[in-house]
């Protein structure tokens, strides 16, 4: 039994039993893993979430949130409809879609997550610079809609930038926590990031501080 099997063989079986469980994704055991171990969502929160496509963790987040939760998914390609959540096609590295996200959400998230990949290349150091890129973004996301004591969790894949990317967030979280739920593929290099207690974004209105787009914790002074 190689260890390749027995890793496709798990993968298969979170695929069938998102199926069965009518989850758009295998990748909303991920989710429920993260949150059985963390604690993530509370009845009530507002939940963003980046790269939300198909919607299997826009379905577990609106789960989870009951009673009371407001739950906003934008990806990059068209999301069939959520029971529960609202949604919007965009890109988040755009200032416009920024703008339409703050909108919807009315108010800053206690929750922002995100599963976003770019797409793959096939060279690995290009793919992992890509999604240290996005995961930036994500924290630039946060300076101006996550709420001050908020959580956040995203995906990045491992390599080199790593320690740089965990530095911006640890400037930004009281606690930063690194994960690799049952659920994800043993042979894959993708990891969360769990960052807790948001510090704020201080220096920066609410609301209308990230409208250049781009990743924000450069410019606040986070980057080693
Ligand atoms: C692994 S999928 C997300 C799966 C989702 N969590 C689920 O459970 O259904 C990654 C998504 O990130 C989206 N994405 C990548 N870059 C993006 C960007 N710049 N803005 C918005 N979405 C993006 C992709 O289009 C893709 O749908």
């Amino acid at each position: 039994m190689t260890r390749r099997w027995v890793a496709e063989r798990r993968a298969e079986h979170y695929y069938r039993m998102a199926k069965r469980m009518d989850y758009r994704s295998r990748a909303a055991f991920k989710l429920m893993q993260i949150d059985e171990r963390f604690r993530i969502f509370r009845p009530g929160d507002k939940v963003l979430d980046l790269g939300a496509a198909p919607g299997g963790w826009l379905q577990v987040a609106v789960d989870l949130v009951e009673p009371g939760g407001t739950v906003v998914g934008i990806d990059l390609r068209p999301i069939k409809r959520v029971p529960g959540a609202r949604t919007m096609k965009g890109d988040i590295r755009s200032p416009e879609s920024l703008q339409r996200l703050r909108g919807m959400l009315d108010g800053r998230a206690d929750v922002i997550i995100s599963d976003m990949a770019p797409n793959i290349s096939g060279a690995y150091s290009t793919d992992h610079a890509r999604s240290v890129e996005l995961c930036e973004h994500c924290l630039a996301a946060a300076s101006s809609m996550l709420k001050q004591g908020g959580k956040m969790v995203m995906k990045v894949f491992q390599g080199d930038l790593m320690p740089g990317l965990i530095k911006q967030a640890e400037g930004a979280f009281d606690s930063v926590k690194i994960h690799s739920p049952d659920a994800s593929r043993k042979t894959s290099s993708e990891l969360y990031i769990i960052g807790e207690g948001f510090r704020g974004a201080e220096d920066a209105p609410e609301a209308s501080d990230s409208s250049e787009g781009g990743p924000e914790f450069r410019r606040r002074g986070t980057l080693p």
